[in-house]
This record gives structure tokens, sequence and C-alpha cells, in this order.
């Protein structure tokens, strides 16, 4: 039990994740090879807990691969109904079956170019609960809204909607994603000033909506060109938990140095 205010205790108990978003790339047999990779090195990398979101058609053949490792299994997506004429949709309760424990939602990529609104993002959000899927729930502003001074408001719209009449348990079985959209996939990385910023927002928004020591272990991830170079200096904020890693998750090899990079800084900062 933490208690209120104890804000250094609190991050000390917030585990560091390093998720992978693999998006809409790789083969099965592409996706089996990076798998194996990872659950190779993971034996190495205990302060981690590492979770690959392939695409659905891999799921099934990576989760055999992860049998018995420490990595965990996440869905990119999913729809929020139980079953159904939903043409190209996948259930949460077919995400549990396959394996999945965690499941990314909202992500700008899906706000985008599917148009997901964040009324959508909270109808998922409840549906990845009630099946037991932990959601990583992704919230970001666009390079038009951070020039003209709207990044901490549309966040906070994000968090408001997407997390609407959440209970405290549900809150407390939930991951935000905090990815500038003008971040992602452009090279171009948050500094680690311009992150903890937010994620300092995000955690008091969180306090006054669920207080204080749920606020202070909510695990509160960055992404956006997270690469081995940057990781560390992002990871030693305060208040960043962790990562979800697109482009530089699709090679073992930078994956496995950004955890490094990550465990390195939390040495650093607890
Ligand atoms: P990126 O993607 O690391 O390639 O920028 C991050 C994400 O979209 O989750």
């Amino acid at each position: 039990m933490i208690a209120d205010g104890d804000e250094s205790l609190a991050m000390n108990l917030r585990p560091l994740f390093v998720a992978g978003n693999w998006k809409m790339n790789l083969t099965i047999p592409e996706a089996e090879r990076l798998a194996a990779a990872i659950v190779g090195a993971s034996p190495g990398l205990p302060e981690a807990r590492l979770v690959v979101a392939p695409p659905f058609t891999a799921l099934s053949s990576v989760r055999e691969v992860l049998r018995g490792s420490s990595v965990s299994l996440a869905g990119q997506n999913l729809y929020w109904e139980e079953k159904g004429a939903f043409t190209g949709e996948i259930s949460a309760a077919m995400l549990r079956d396959v394996g999945c424990q965690y499941v990314i939602i909202g992500h700008s990529e899906r706000r985008q170019y599917f148009g997901e609104t964040d009324a959508g993002v909270n109808k998922k959000i409840r549906a990845a609960l009630s099946h037991g899927l932990s959601p990583i729930v992704c919230v970001g502003e666009s390079l038009d809204e951070r020039e003209n001074g709207q990044t901490i408001a549309r966040i906070m719209s994000q968090i408001e909607e997407g997390f609407k009449n959440l209970g405290a348990a549900g809150f407390s079985q939930t991951m935000i994603a905090y990815e500038p959209v003008w971040a992602i996939g452009t090279g171009k990385t948050a500094t680690p000033a311009q992150a903890e910023e937010v994620h300092a927002l995000i955690r008091e928004k969180l306090a006054e909506e669920y207080g204080n020591s749920p606020a202070s272990c909510a695990i509160i991830l960055y992404g956006g060109s997270v690469k081995p170079a940057n990781a560390f200096d992002l990871l030693t904020e305060k208040d960043i938990d962790g990562f979800l890693v697109g482009g530089a998750s699709l090679e073992a090899a930078s994956f496995i140095e950004i955890t490094k990079e990550a465990i390195r800084a939390l040495k650093v900062k607890t």
C-alpha cells in the first residue's frame, strides 16, 4: 500500500514495460523469428515486462513461440461487440482465446485512417476489460494541435472521453501510451522534457479522477520514434514508465537494446 503522495516509492513500484507494436508488418515465419529472438534475450532482461503486438494473422503462431517465456502477447485493436455480423473485426474474447493479455486501443493510426473516436475508444476499453484484457490506450496530439497550443486540451479530452465511467478497478488494469502523432514513424522524438511535461500532466489528471495513490501507480508509456539512442534519456524522466515501440521493434536487436537502455535508466532513477 502506497501512502498518498509518496511519489518516489510509487515510482519504484511501477514496473518497466517495453511493448513492440509490429503494426501491419511481418509474415508468420518472420513474426516467429522475431518473437523467438526476443524470447531468447528475455531471461537477461528480468527487470522489464516485454509485450509484443503482432498482426492478427501471426498471433496464434507467436503465442506458441512465447509459451513458457515471460514475454506477453497483445492485440493491436479489437471491436467492442461480443460477436456477430461485423466483417473484418476481432472481438475481445477472440483475443483472449488466442492468448493475448493486452490490447492496444486508440492508436493514432486507427484514429487517423479508420475514423476511431474517443467514444469508440471508451467502448473498446470496456470490452477489453470485461474479457480480462489489459488495454494500452494511446493518446497524443497532432503537429497542428501542438503548434496551436492545444496539446494539453487534446490529451485531457482524449482521457476524459476515453476513460468515461471507467471504475477504479478498470482503471487499475489500464495503461496509457502518450504518443505525439508528429513523432510516430517520423524519426522526430519528443525531447525528454516535452514528453515528461505531458506525462506529468496526465498523471495529475488521473489523480483528480482516481485519487493520488492509483494515479501514482498508473503506468504511462511513451511512444514515437523510440530507439536505442534516445531510450535512456526518455526513461530517466520521472513519469515515463516504459515504451510503446513501432519501427524499432521490428528488429530484435534494436528492441532488445531499447530494453537494456530502459533498464539502465530505471536503475539510475530508483
Ligand atoms: P514508431 O511508432 O516507434 O515507429 O514511431 C510508435 C507507435 O506507433 O506505437
